[in-house]
């Protein structure tokens, strides 16, 4: 049995990690924890599974009962509370990105090579069927020679919470690029390998909500912490970059808010013998193969990849042994973001 403290009850523990747990006959979540203490009552009521609810994640710390610390806060809490997790003997899944920037998360890196614990990193993707496959079909030589990635994620208007932690870039570390952009650069990483990487050109721009009062939108995720009137928005809402490895080049575009007419999330990988499109939020993709010159449309199953991501860190736990969601595997892309971010604010393209 597997004794877990969730600490921050907001909408990824809500939707995702306490309805993977609640169903894992092998873990008891002795607390849910969260600043607003209403927020982890509400969940005690969803999921009665969580036995108590504590306003400071320091008592689970103490508790030597809790074996395992799921930190589900804004990104500017990542670090210090995955340290304090590791350095009380806890094992950590700690959700994306990592924390602010690439430095913070070696720290974080660092402490759980001492504390020899596991830190694994929310990159929920890595555990989707769709994925995997591709995975299999990059590794296994059906694609041929892998020559290009293409990323393109826009929404027509998905600013979370304007105003609040997700646009102020000493809580989140930076905007579409760090909060989504994040999500499919690990893909690029875990699918292909981001190795040897040679130069990095990139743009970042806030133009829709550049002025906060003027941005026009029909709702807005994260609506609870936006604050329009006398917060912050001092991130990107738009991203573009150029990346050239050894073996392939990755263009990747995406933002929050633009005047298209259509939302569009997907990842393309050109291979000389096959090309493939991960349709990213349906979890599926369709194949081109050079042979047959037809399109085949993929049959893997649609699974909820967060059960699946839970279930095997937990076995992870059991196990003392790290899974591919461990930070270790996760933390060259932290480092790309650092680089994209410094081009973008450079103005030049950053060779290696
Ligand atoms: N993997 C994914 O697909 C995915 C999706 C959404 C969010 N996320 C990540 O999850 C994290 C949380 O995002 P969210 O959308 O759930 O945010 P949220 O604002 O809905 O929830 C965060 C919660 O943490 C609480 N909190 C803040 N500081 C705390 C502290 N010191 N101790 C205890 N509780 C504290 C807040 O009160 C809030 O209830 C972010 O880092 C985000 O990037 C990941």
């Amino acid at each position: 049995m597997v004794t877990v403290a969730i600490i921050g009850c907001g909408r990824i523990a809500n939707y995702a990690h306490l309805p993977a747990l609640s169903k894992l006959d092998n873990v008891r979540i002795k607390y849910a924890c969260d600043i607003i203490i209403e927020k982890a009552n509400k969940a005690k009521i969803d999921f009665p599974k969580i036995e108590h609810t504590i306003l400071d994640y320091h008592e689970a710390l103490n508790d030597k009962e809790v074996d395992t610390v799921f930190v589900l806060v804004p990104n500017y809490e990542h670090k210090r509370i995955s340290i304090d997790a590791l350095r009380a003997g806890k094992n950590v899944l700690c959700e994306k990105p990592i924390a602010l920037n690439y430095k913070d998360a070696l720290e974080m890196q660092k402490e759980a090579q001492k504390a020899n614990k596991i830190l694994n990193i929310g990159v929920n993707n890595r555990f989707n069927a769709a994925v995997n496959k591709i995975k299999e079909y990059a590794q296994g030589g059906t694609l041929g020679n892998i020559y290009h990635v293409e990323s393109h994620f826009f929404t027509t208007r998905s600013i979370p919470g304007l105003g609040g932690p997700f646009t102020t870039k000493e809580k989140s570390g930076g905007g579409v690029l760090i909060d989504w952009g994040v999500h499919l650069l690990d893909l690029v990483q875990y699918i292909v390998g981001h190795r040897n990487l040679k130069s990095v050109s990139a743009s970042t721009k806030s133009v829709l909500a550049k002025n906060m009062k003027e941005y026009r939108y029909g709702n807005m995720w994260a609506e609870d912490t936006s604050d329009i009137e006398h917060g912050t928005n001092d991130v990107e809402e738009f991203v573009s970059c150029f990346a050239r490895y050894d073996t392939y080049t990755l263009s990747f575009t995406g933002a929050w808010a633009s005047n298209i007419p259509a939302d569009e999330f997907y990842l393309d990988i050109f291979g000389s013998k096959a090309g493939v499109r991960l349709l990213f939020n349906k979890q599926t993709f369709k194949i081109f193969s050079s042979d047959t010159l037809e399109v085949k449309e993929s049959d893997v199953p649609f699974e909820n990849h967060y059960e699946i991501e839970d279930k095997m860190f937990i076995e992870s736990v059991e196990k003392g042994q790290k899974n591919r969601g461990h930070i270790d595997e996760v933390i060259d892309v932290e480092q790309l973001i650092d680089l994209i971010y410094q081009s973008a604010e450079e103005e030049k393209e950053i060779r290696l």
